[in-house]
């Protein structure tokens, strides 16, 4: 039996092995929604159009697609990305949620919410102690509805120890969650602080 039309299915690959076929769509999607903004946070301008302007590979970039059962297109796309942090003297494994984007002709069907609800248990399931991630302010509700906690008054501090990047530079909210006990127990440091992300100069913010 085939698949109706417009059934998509969920796959994972890291960011460097995502079969070209898609991967030229991923970027494809990706330039349209941030056509290379020198202000645009978080994202580095100005890139040769012919390299695939991918994460820093040290931030371990697992990429999340919903693509067409029938006809193979990307409907939606992000990528997780992770790190190691030290807040308050503790150390957390912790991923965030990047270009999260979803095809401009399928928009507003859902395909947005399953994919970053996806990523909150793929995050969840994969071992990190917490997410933390950053999102334009009108969007905190799309989040929510997918599983995703407001982090009030929490600012991120992405780029390097040397050239910080502050999230409360734009007018963005600090989105994530706490899973291991670790960080459960430490939710509240987290609320209402600043916390040192030092994502890199590639990705300044996440
Ligand atoms: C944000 C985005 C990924 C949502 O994808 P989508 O497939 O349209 O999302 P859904 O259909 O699952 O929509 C979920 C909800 O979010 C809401 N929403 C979507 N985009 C929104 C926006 N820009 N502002 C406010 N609400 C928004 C929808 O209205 C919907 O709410 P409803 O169910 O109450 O009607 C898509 O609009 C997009 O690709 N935008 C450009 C890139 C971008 O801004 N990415 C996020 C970076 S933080």
């Amino acid at each position: 039996m085939t698949a109706p039309a417009d059934t998509v299915e969920l796959l994972s690959y890291p960011e460097q092995q995502v079969p070209a076929a898609l991967r030229v769509q991923v970027l494809a999607l990706q330039q349209l929604a941030w056509p290379d903004a020198p202000d645009d946070p978080g994202h580095e301008p100005g890139h040769d159009p012919g390299r695939d302007p991918g994460h820093d590979p040290l931030l371990d970039p697992q990429s999340l697609l919903l693509v067409g059962v029938a006809d193979r297109t990307v409907v939606a796309a992000l990528d997780v990305l992770s790190k190691e942090i030290v807040h308050e003297g503790r150390r957390y494994a912790a991923s965030g949620l990047s270009r999260v984007v979803t095809a401009p002709d399928r928009r507003g069907r859902g395909h947005g919410r399953r994919l970053v609800a996806a990523a909150h248990a793929a995050v969840r399931d994969g071992g990190a102690d917490l997410a933390l991630f950053t999102c334009d302010t009108p969007l905190r509700g799309f989040y929510e509805s997918a599983g995703w906690r407001h982090l009030p008054g929490t600012y991120l501090i992405g780029g390097t120890p040397e050239e910080p990047f502050p999230s409360f530079m734009f007018d963005k909210v600090t989105m994530g969650d706490f899973f291991s006990p670790l960080a459960r127990e430490h939710a509240a440091d987290f609320l209402g602080r600043n916390i040192r992300l030092h994502s890199g100069a590639i990705d300044k913010l996440w």
